[in-house]
């Protein structure tokens, strides 16, 4: 099991004995609103329950079609934004060879790869080469069914694989998670007869890893998503069992982020030393990021990836603004091993670190950096897991959703709502010139003009 290490050095001047009682008696009524449903947004809790809900009839259909994907395709193309593609990225490349990309041999299945999160034109013309030359087959996510990112990749993609394979070859390879009824995905899909998948309504996208939305794109990568969702059960057990943050890992990081922001510590920055974990981090960002980040309130999440990022973000860490806190996740064992070699000449100098493996010599640097931050007044949580796997993962994605949901509530906001994403999307069609969007359109245009003017 995952647990958080608050060695007493490591917070020793942060924060006291005190505080965290203190702490306790908040997160004792924010671990039962959360649990018991009543606090605010409570119809998107559906995701507190979902480890313990998911039915055997769903898991062994995702398995059966992520099979019969892998038999016809050398690449599956993930089409979604946010929480409707982060979780499965995180997961897939947590457990995946760092070369999956370069050879069939070091893959468990098809190349996942992504398309629909950004407007990239040519990141996206580029994907049609790729295409071109590949058997491929698509997932298509998205909950309201009505984002713009995914909905034209989509369009795209629909259409060069009804040329590539005509319509019902197409059809038998496109797979749809979205809304059990709204939004025009399900029309389309429900049109072109394509096999769905639905989100359920109390789950929003970035709480969404252990839905379709997740296990789909993880099953056709060749991971064991029985064992990812074991890992979650088992954290979820621990996590609503109590509120004690003795007991309960979640309970104690989400009280002492938000300790650490009420005294200025505004930045979070969730450290890795493994590069498979980069978008673990991107996808804690999200959940974090637009969990809690509204209402002017909100610890800003930012990720850093050791030691590559300590020759560029380290300096400021170390003695930049004094408004940082880190979360280190740290990997006791490898899975392969590797020694450092002796060299006979040592031009290099390393011949003192010779014989020792490079996750000891990775954990010396992380020993060293976590001192060297706290004497620079950062403090330093260590989140433990021994070693990457499926578990460990659904047990890390586990752990982070309970804690944000109860940080959130202990900030006082809506942890499951998203108000300030619909901004840039109204701009964008007002400057697009959407139907219905006619009188913005104008007021933009003006607000354009008499810029320029200035
Ligand atoms: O977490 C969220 O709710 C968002 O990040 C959404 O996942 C993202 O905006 C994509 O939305 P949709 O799945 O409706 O296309």
């Amino acid at each position: 099991m995952i647990h958080l290490d608050l060695k007493h050095e490591h917070i020793a001047g942060f924060l006291s004995d005190d505080e965290l009682q203190i702490m306790q008696e908040e997160v004792t009524v924010c671990h039962d609103m959360l649990v018991n449903k009543t606090g605010k947004g409570n119809d998107f809790l559906g995701w507190v329950d979902l480890p313990e809900e998911i039915s055997e009839v769903l898991l062994s259909q995702i398995e059966e079609d992520a099979r019969k994907i892998r038999e016809i395709a050398e690449v599956f193309v993930v089409i979604g934004i946010g929480g409707s593609y982060l979780g499965a990225r995180a997961v897939i490349e947590a457990l995946s060879h760092p070369f999956a990309a370069v050879s069939d041999s070091f893959r468990k299945g098809p190349l996942v790869i992504y398309a629909g999160n950004s407007i990239s034109q040519d990141y996206h013309a580029s994907l049609f080469e790729l295409l071109e030359e590949k058997n491929y087959a698509v997932a298509v996510i998205s909950k309201s069914g009505t984002t713009t990112e995914p909905a034209i990749a989509f369009r795209m993609l629909k259409a060069h694989l009804e040329k590539k394979y005509g319509k019902d070859g197409a059809r038998e390879r496109i797979i749809s998670i979205t809304d059990q009824s709204k939004g025009a995905l399900k029309k389309l899909s429900t049109d072109e007869g394509y096999r769905t998948y639905v989100i359920p309504d109390n789950v929003g996208g970035r709480y969404s890893v252990l839905t379709p939305v997740g296990l789909l794109p993880i099953a056709v990568a060749g991971y064991d998503i029985r064992k990812f969702v074991e890992g979650a059960r088992a954290m979820r057990k621990v996590c609503v069992a109590t509120p004690s943050l003795f007991e309960n890992p979640a309970a104690l990081y989400a009280a002492i982020r938000n300790s650490f922001y009420r005294m200025g510590k505004q930045v979070e920055i969730l450290v890795n030393y493994e590069p498979s974990l980069q978008y673990i981090t991107e996808w804690w960002k999200q959940l974090y990021g637009e969990s809690e980040g509204k209402e002017g309130e909100g610890i800003f999440p930012a990720g850093v990836g050791f030691t590559a990022d300590l020759h560029s973000m380290g300096q400021y860490i170390q003695e930049g603004q004094r408004m940082i806190f880190e979360t280190v996740i740290k990997v006791s064992q490898a899975s392969k091993s590797l020694t450092i070699p002796s060299d006979p000449a040592d031009l290099d100098g390393m011949n003192f670190i010779a014989g020792k493996s490079f996750n000891e010599v990775n954990g010396m640097a992380a020993l060293g950096t976590v001192l060297a931050h706290i004497d620079g007044e950062v403090p330093n949580l260590e989140l433990c897991l021994t070693k990457i796997n499926e578990e460990n993962i659904g047990e890390l994605l586990y752990f982070f959703e309970f804690a944000c949901g109860l940080s959130g509530y202990i900030l006082g906001v809506n942890p499951f709502d998203q108000p300030g994403v619909e901004a840039y999307k109204k701009n964008m069609f007002a400057l697009l010139g959407k139907p219905g969007y006619e009188s913005q359109t104008e007021a933009i245009r003006a607000r354009l003009a008499g810029n320029d003017q200035a």
